[in-house]
């Protein structure tokens, strides 16, 4: 994976200061109060929404009714690759030739510091955007130094898929809540002659940011942490090392099988869904497809298992940001409005299952009727953990990949690795 320190900032950074800390540098020309600082929002007429692969297809169908009700302001929608690092390098790609190709930007929620730091994307006025009635840990990724560089469109918290069916055949009454608890379900549903062949768990293990959110979601429901409260490096220790041995252990032992070391999150979907896997880790986009496939009402969500009780997530999600560098500014805010609202929350939610940014949802009785899963995710974005909130993000996840993915190949020792990783990240803090 490219790496990059660059041009970030000319200036110190807090990274260096306090650890992987938001960077202090550039200002930020937005303070979420509804100034849009240097941005005029002008122009209209078409533009263009650049998302990683559209995997529920629910994408097009929204645009086409923008595009009926705005023909002079038609959105084409270009759809990168389905994995986070390929998508921010092409959205790079993009920012440094200054290219106008890309309007609107359906952002990863840990990129925009990188992002507002090096101007590529444009501060927002926030009083045009109803943000009071939002979950508040997702509009914090929507900032960087408290301007608002992004609208929160889908939130994502992981979750645990399981086998209902299985389960209740196996005399399991509750879906686990530790990692133990989780292993011995499976050691029962495996005695089952239909489940035999089953492998218990898996995630999404390819070395990309798929393994950076589950070697952290490891690492944090162990009681250990990446970086401390402070954005320090602390991922040496004895916690920490709990969390990921959890993986190492659960690789060696068959827990997790072989081949889970290539997933990201389709592969593990599609793994889950044809039967391969009892138990399985991902967002709550898998609920609506899973719920079309072979196992449609075989299958419900719990929290995410940790070491003690319950783990924790890391927040996921995606913002809509607007390229610095792109034209029909005033049709892409108006765009962002419609694509951000309460309505189109519903929309996805209802088609494809994704997290809404909106409290209200997760509280509303009809729904929860409707969407069982929704008090699960709610508690699963509340509880979640953000990835380090730093300017050198593709730094600082190309350390993670690596050091996880030398631990669960078996070419380090989990020991070996965490202190590698500690070194790299205090490395890194320095070289700032
Ligand atoms: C999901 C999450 C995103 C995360 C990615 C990792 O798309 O929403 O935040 O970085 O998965 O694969």
């Amino acid at each position: 994976m490219k790496t990059r320190i660059t041009r970030a900032c000319q200036c110190s950074a807090a990274f260096a200061a306090a650890g992987l800390l938001l960077s202090a540098c550039g200002s930020s020309g937005a303070d979420g109060s509804g100034q849009t600082g240097a941005t005029s929002f002008e122009g209209r007429g078409p533009i263009t929404f650049v998302s990683g692969k559209d995997t529920t297809g629910t994408r097009q169908p929204l645009i086409d009714r923008w595009n009926k009700e705005h023909p002079k302001e038609k959105v084409t929608l270009i759809q990168l690759p389905s994995d986070a690092d390929t998508q921010r390098q092409q959205m790079i790609q993009n920012a440094e030739t200054k290219s106008d190709a890309y309007t609107v930007l359906y952002l990863d929620v840990v990129w925009t510091s990188e992002f507002a730091a090096h101007r590529w994307i444009d501060p927002l006025p926030g009083k045009q955007f109803p943000l009071d009635r939002m979950l508040k840990p997702v509009l914090e990724t929507a900032k960087y130094r408290d301007g608002l560089y992004a609208v929160p469109s889908s939130s994502d918290g992981g979750m645990l898929y399981y086998r209902t069916d299985l389960l209740k055949k196996a005399g399991i009454t509750q879906p686990p809540g530790t990692w133990a608890e989780m292993k011995s379900a499976c050691a029962e549903v495996k005695k089952l002659p239909d489940a035999k062949d089953m492998s218990c768990y898996a995630g999404q293990f390819q070395k990309y940011e798929g393994l950076t959110v589950n070697f952290s979601e490891a690492v944090n429901s162990a009681g250990g942490t990446v970086t401390d409260g402070s954005g320090k490096p602390d991922v040496d220790t004895a916690d920490a090392k709990k969390g990921l041995d959890f993986l190492v252990d659960s690789f060696k032992d068959g827990t997790i099988p072989k081949e889970a070391i290539t997933y990201q999150e389709e592969e593990s979907r599609q793994a889950f869904q044809a039967g391969k896997l009892i138990f399985l880790r991902n967002w709550p986009y898998v609920y609506s497809l899973a719920g079309k496939s072979e196992i449609a009402g075989k299958f419900a969500v719990a929290p995410l298992p940790g070491l003690d009780g319950p783990g924790s997530s890391s927040l996921g999600g995606h913002n809509l940001a607007l390229s610095s560098f792109a034209k029909n500014k005033a049709t892409a805010l108006d765009f962002m409005k419609f694509y951000t609202s309460e309505e189109t929350s519903r929309y996805f939610l209802k088609e494809a299952a994704l997290a809404p940014a909106y409290a209200a949802f997760y509280d509303d009785k009809a729904l929860v009727e409707q969407y069982p899963y929704l008090p699960v995710l709610k508690e699963s974005i509340l509880r979640a953990v953000p990835r380090p909130r730093v300017v050198q993000y593709g730094d600082v996840t190309a350390s993670l990949q690596q050091e996880a993915y030398a631990a669960l190949t078996g070419s380090k020792s989990s020991a070996q690795a965490l202190k590698d990783l500690q070194k790299d990240l205090q490395q890194k803090s320095a070289a700032q």
